[in-house]
């Protein structure tokens, strides 16, 4: 008798604590369009400031105003780029969210100019729980406003939370919502700033002691709804409230930036989530790979796990290998709990610091490109990072793969996530692929397996030919600096001679992009030897200063004769360029071409 073969199937049960559950089938048919559908269900990725790229340097806590300050000053000396200081709860009035702990941070207004002066900015933590205190304004008029979620009997209801006794704010009520925003105004939050972004963290919400750590299901939610109704909503609806606080503030013209820990279907629209209290230990460095890629599947995109691991001490290898992966996810934040060691990136000897320099300036290099990944996600709904399967959707061996990634559909990551490696194995997806080594140029047919040496400095980067990347030349010191600084263009070349990538510029800060059209989206493409650089986008219209200054192509099979530029408007000039025949390599310097502008450059 023949046996029948079970086809493959998959089965999925789903329980709800209440109400129904609505079930939705996106057909794609491919990955990239089921992204568009689903975000057309939840909504699209909100495109972050820039800032919000680059690093973010926290701990529980930084101390005191000195501390931070020195601390600033400590990524200058050692020539650290990073953007943003963030402040957890020691620093306000015993927990009490909106207020400054007055001895430890006095000036909190000179503490933002003084790092705003350097293009930098302040992240604070504002929590949902409001300690039960009388004697304090905002508990009073959030009691009195009726603002608080009260238990079964009708009384406010009471947990314990940092502050101990606390009250829990409703934010599934837009009235308290609209409430909570304008608790973010200039006005209303003595010792802001428009340079200060915030957190919300405890948001599940999290209740010491609490049934599950969290709040009693029968607690009485606005219009009669019981937490366990609302539970999985809270902390989308403090993301929201909060966003919406600090947009607000600006008088609808900037772009804010916040951090959840708890989220839901369509929390990307806010801003960023993070992976929540993870452990120094190698296991913690390998899975935030595969929680970042859920993340990102399930649409929301910005999102990063604590670098080092929040709780327990790293040995130095670690906190190298884990800056190495975080700066190639999406949201980049250096954090540590209370009881652990100092670790900010210099304190750990002279090789250490480099390397960590190195990771982080390549993250900022990067930046040109991780921000017109973020541009496509907001526009597309795809995210940044991706796992292999997405964008090798026929390719079956690229279904389990989740400890190296795409960014985007032109690299290829591959983060060390294990101590004393000398060697990584990589497995190249598409057979008719070729991918380049970033770091060697050296180049790589698809469809096998590789074996690369590693030291600590090196983590496995391919960009796949066929793609085009811009990166900044040099880093600066914060993505203030961005602007300024020129352009690389890496060219790729597929087996046919071609590629094509695109380049994504605005303000990086306000909502001009959307309100005024003024950005620009630049398609690069090469054939046939001439890179064309031309608007991908007939809407949008932005200027700067911005210019291409160097052109690398890799898989070049012969050295060319001639490098020759074409400008409209311009005499045509020839460009110098340097070939290295070893690994096909050509690469034209001294461009000095306007990214913004058209032109042409041909290679015989
Ligand atoms: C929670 C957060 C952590 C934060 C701490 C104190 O554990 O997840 O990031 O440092 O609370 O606010």
């Amino acid at each position: 008798m023949k046996r029948r073969r079970t086809p493959p199937h998959t089965d999925v049960h789903w329980l709800s604590e209440s109400g129904v559950i609505d079930c939705m089938v996106l057909l794609g048919p491919g990955p990239h369009q089921f992204f568009k559908q689903y975000a057309d269900l939840t909504g699209y990725q909100a495109l972050p400031p820039l800032f919000a790229l680059g690093y973010h340097q926290s701990r529980w806590n930084y101390r005191d105003e000195a501390d931070v300050k020195a601390v600033d000053a400590g990524f200058d000396v050692h020539r650290i780029p990073y953007d943003v200081m963030w402040l957890d709860i020691e620093h306000t009035d015993g927990k009490r969210y909106f207020t400054w702990d007055s001895a430890l941070f006095p000036d909190p207004v000179g503490l933002q100019r003084h790092l705003q002066a350097r293009g930098r900015k302040m992240v604070v933590i504002s929590d949902p729980h409001i300690k039960t205190d009388p004697c304090w304004a905002l508990y009073r008029d959030a009691r009195e406003g009726e603002h608080f979620i009260k238990d079964r009997e009708g009384q406010v209801y009471c947990g314990s939370c940092w502050p101990g006794e606390s009250s829990y704010l409703d934010f599934s009520s837009s009235r308290t919502r609209a409430w909570y925003s304008r608790c973010f105004s200039l006005e209303k939050y003595k010792g802001s700033t428009p340079s200060l972004f915030v957190w919300n963290d405890m948001n599940e919400p999290s209740v010491f002691g609490g049934p599950e750590q969290t709040m009693p299901k029968d607690a009485v939610h606005h219009g009669g709804w019981e937490h366990r109704d609302l539970h999985n909503l809270y902390g989308f609806y403090q993301h929201k409230a909060t966003v919406e606080g600090l947009i607000t503030r600006s008088g609808g013209s900037e772009r804010p930036f916040v951090l959840s820990r708890s989220f839901f279907a369509g929390s990307q629209r806010f801003g960023a989530v993070w992976t929540g209290d993870n452990v120094a230990t190698w296991e913690y460095l390998r899975i935030s790979i595969p929680m970042v890629l859920s993340l990102s599947l399930a649409g929301v995109a910005f999102c990063g796990a604590d670098v080092g691991g929040f709780v327990q001490d790293p040995e130095p290898e670690l906190l190298v290998r884990w800056y190495q992966a975080a700066a190639l996810q999406p949201f980049f934040r250096g954090h540590a709990a209370m009881e652990t060691k100092r670790r900010e990136p210099w304190l750990f000897g002279e090789e250490v610091t480099a390397v960590i320099r190195s990771a982080i300036q390549q993250r900022y290099r990067l930046l040109p490109f991780w921000y017109t990944l973020f541009h496509r996600a907001h526009t597309c709904g795809l995210p940044p990072v991706r796992p292999l399967w997405i964008e090798f959707p026929t390719e079956e061996s690229t279904f389990t793969v989740d400890d190296r990634y795409m960014i985007g559909g032109a690299l290829l990551a591959c983060p060390v996530t294990e101590p004393g490696i000398q060697e990584v194995q990589v497995s190249l997806p598409g057979p008719e692929e070729v991918w380049y080594d970033i770091h060697s140029k050296k180049v790589y047919g698809g469809g096998g397996t590789l074996r690369l040496p590693v030291t600590l400095d090196s983590v496995p980067v391919f960009q796949r030919g066929g793609s085009v990347i811009c990166r900044s030349v040099g880093s600066g010191t914060c993505t203030a600096d961005f602007q300024l600084l020129p352009l690389d263009i890496t060219v790729a070349i597929n087996s046919q001679g071609g590629a094509e990538g695109e380049l994504y510029l605005d303000d990086g800060h306000s909502f001009c992009f959307r309100d005024r059209k003024a950005f620009s989206l630049r398609g690069f493409s090469m054939q046939a030897g001439r890179l064309l650089c031309r608007a991908a986008s007939r809407e949008g219209s932005f200027h700067c200063g911005t210019v291409v200054q160097s052109v690398t192509v890799l898989g070049m099979k012969k050295p060319p004769s001639s490098v020759t530029l074409y400008v409209p408007g311009e005499e045509d000039r020839s460009a110098s360029f340097e070939f290295v025949e070893a690994c096909g390599v050509l690469t034209v310097h001294n461009l000095e071409l306007r990214v913004t502008a058209d032109w042409e450059i041909h290679i015989c």
